[in-house]
């Protein structure tokens, strides 16, 4: 459809797509006018929880509703602009007095409670860095991304306190401050209930200097090998939050929005707090899990008008079949997107059908900050496909002419349409990820001949459409979750019977992967169904159930590489009949 038609058919009422003309747009959008539209603070700082929050407050809008929290009972708890400058203010004063300063690091560890979001914007506003963790994180994930954060504070609820930072807290001594989110039940030994710290404190706060380039978030992420890796993002991200809200999911002032990602990944981050409400929009947090009924409720009462969230969510939707939504209608639904791993067409044809508008598939990375490739309202959607580069970014497709083991990355742009390659961005938006933490050598591997490379491999078509190929690497996609077999493989490791393991995702229906191990045992050991369900069983409580393997499969050896590296690819291919590929640098394991 073109842009034109979209317009004619669209309701009286409706606000017209923020991004009318692609071209043009792509021609004359500067970030500097993004950023133009912004505050800023005086004396040229930049603080996202300011353009956020407190933006709005001192225009006059603090009494507009930024947020509601639907509990599971259905209970509704809203809070205004101005509430929830004042919390984060009051949260702001908290970190002063408890030592907390400028730089230093606040990890969250809860599910979707106000309590979590005030805390992030009032941890921006003391200048200090927030690290939200996922809250269905065993305890080595917890471990291993605390630590070398360098956590000095924790917010968290008492329950997942006991179970997955109590078992590791030895071992995070420069963990100093953990308080506890929930008002009632007993305090855990070495931890501060939150409310009566926020109750002392003050709600009056001048946010300090704040340079663009000061670190404002740190996301964990997965490789394929090593330690998760820390992604810096630094205040001035808040640019592209506001020009890619604008843009790619279209929001306007006032629209009723919901993203369902968690808040412990960077999508619950920059879309399901700083993007909507930089634009001014009213967000809606459902504190319960993914239910279907529950979903086409809340869209139609709660007249939502922007929808971001996954294709493994949209899946389980269309498992349902259409009767369910059928009993709902959708009127306000303006616009819907998607995020975080391949839409299959039939989803974007699904949304069509049932809510009368294709899904929007949008690409990006944590890496990356904000959404970098989209489908937009203005533009026909091809399904199946991630869409344009947003404004203002510049993408292609290059290959690598280095070695693995070559010290410098190298790569040539593939200018053939058509073609595969690796997905590549021009560096220079503003939400870019600014470094590794303590891992400056990874984080230079990311950038060749003036581009940064994704680890995504896709094809580019006559018409600048993008089309997600693969992943380059070994990391796997579970329900839009990244998992390194390289963490799944270490906490196997610690089992007594296990000699190596090699993790691969498998294909799924609706998660799109899941996690399967291949375990070589130690002599004396038998690998019987009673092993794999204790392996089973040993790597969930270690790790959790989001990056636990579903199954497990014995063999005498595992392919290796001559340097001794696992060759999880082989293990792939021949669970899944394909071909074996270059098995050039195979050593054993036939
Ligand atoms: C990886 C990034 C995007 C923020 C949340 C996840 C995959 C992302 C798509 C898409 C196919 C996608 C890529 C990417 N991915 N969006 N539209 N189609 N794959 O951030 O955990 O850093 O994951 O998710 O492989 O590299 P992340």
């Amino acid at each position: 459809m073109s842009y034109q038609a979209i317009l004619k058919t669209t309701p009286a009422g409706r606000p017209s797509p923020n991004l009318a003309d692609y071209a043009k747009a792509c021609r004359e959008f500067r970030w500097e006018q993004a950023r133009s539209v912004l505050d800023g603070l005086p004396g040229g700082g930049l603080n996202i929880a300011h353009e956020a929050l407190d933006r709005f407050v001192a225009a006059g809008h603090g009494d507009r509703r930024a947020m509601r929290f639907i509990a599971r009972d259905w209970t509704r708890r809203d809070f205004t602009y101005a509430e929830m400058s004042a919390l984060s203010s009051r949260f702001a004063n908290l970190l002063t007095g408890l030592g907390v300063v400028a730089g230093d690091r606040v990890f969250s560890l809860a599910g979707r409670v106000p309590e979590l979001y005030v805390a992030l914007f009032g941890t921006l506003k003391a200048r200090a860095v927030f690290c939200p963790l996922f809250s269905a994180f065993g305890p080595e994930p917890v471990k291993a991304r605390l630590g070398p954060g360098g956590g000095r504070v924790l917010i968290t609820t008492r329950s997942l306190y006991k179970r997955k930072v109590a078992p590791v807290r030895e071992a995070l001594p420069q963990l100093e401050h953990v308080l506890i989110i929930d008002e009632k039940g007993d305090l855990p030994e070495g931890t501060e209930r939150l409310g009566p710290l926020m109750e002392a404190a003050t709600d009056e706060w001048v946010i300090p200097p704040t340079d663009p380039d000061d670190m404002a978030l740190l996301h964990f992420t997965s490789g394929t090998t090593g330690k998760p890796k820390g992604a810096v993002h630094v205040h001035e991200a808040v640019v592209a939050h506001y020009a890619t809200g604008r843009f790619a999911l279209d929001l306007h002032p006032d629209d009723v929005y919901w993203c369902t990602a968690d808040p412990g990944w960077v999508t619950g981050i920059s879309y399901g707090a700083i993007s909507p409400l930089v634009n001014g929009a009213r967000l809606i947090i459902d504190q319960d899990e993914f239910d279907a009924g529950r979903w086409y409720r809340i869209l139609s009462e709660e007249g939502v008008n922007v929808w971001y969230t996954a294709p493994t969510a949209i899946r389980m939707l269309m498992k349902q079949g259409k009767e369910l939504p059928g009993q709902f209608e959708f009127p306000a639904l303006r616009f819907i997107a998607s995020v975080g791993e391949p839409l299959n067409p039939e989803g974007v044809v699904w949304g069509q059908e049932v809510f009368g508008r294709p899904f929007h598939d949008t690409w990006w990375q944590t890496e990356t900050g904000a959404i970098m490739v989209s489908n937009y309202r203005s533009m026909e959607v091809r399904p199946g496909s991630m869409g344009r580069p947003v404004p203002g970014v510049h993408a292609g497709i290059v290959r690598r002419t280095s070695g693995e083991d070559d010290p410098e990355v190298t790569v040539e742009p593939v200018t053939e349409p058509g073609v595969e390659g690796e997905l590549a961005l021009e560096p220079g938006w503003p939400s870019m990820f600014r470094g590794y933490l303590d891992a400056e050598a990874r984080y230079r591997k990311c950038f060749a001949g003036g581009w940064y490379l994704s680890g995504d491999m896709a094809r580019m078509d006559d018409d600048g459409y993008f089309w997600f190929v693969g992943r380059a690497d070994d990391v796997i996609k579970s329900a839009g979750h990244l998992i390194s077999p390289f963490e799944v493989e270490s906490a196997l490791m610690e089992h007594d019977a296990v000699a190596e393991a090699g993790v691969v995702g498998l294909p799924d229906p609706t998660a799109g992967e899941v996690v399967k191990a291949f375990v070589a045992l130690k002599p004396g050991a038998t690998g019987d169904d009673a092993l794999a369900l204790e392996l089973i069983g040993f790597a969930r409580k270690k790790l959790g159930a989001a990056l636990a393997p579903r199954s497990i499969a014995f063999r005498d050896e595992l392919p290796k590489t001559r340097s001794g590296k696992i060759m999880r690819r082989l293990l792939k291919a021949r669970e899944l009949g394909l071909p074996e590929g270059d098995t050039s640098t195979l050593e054993s394991g036939r």
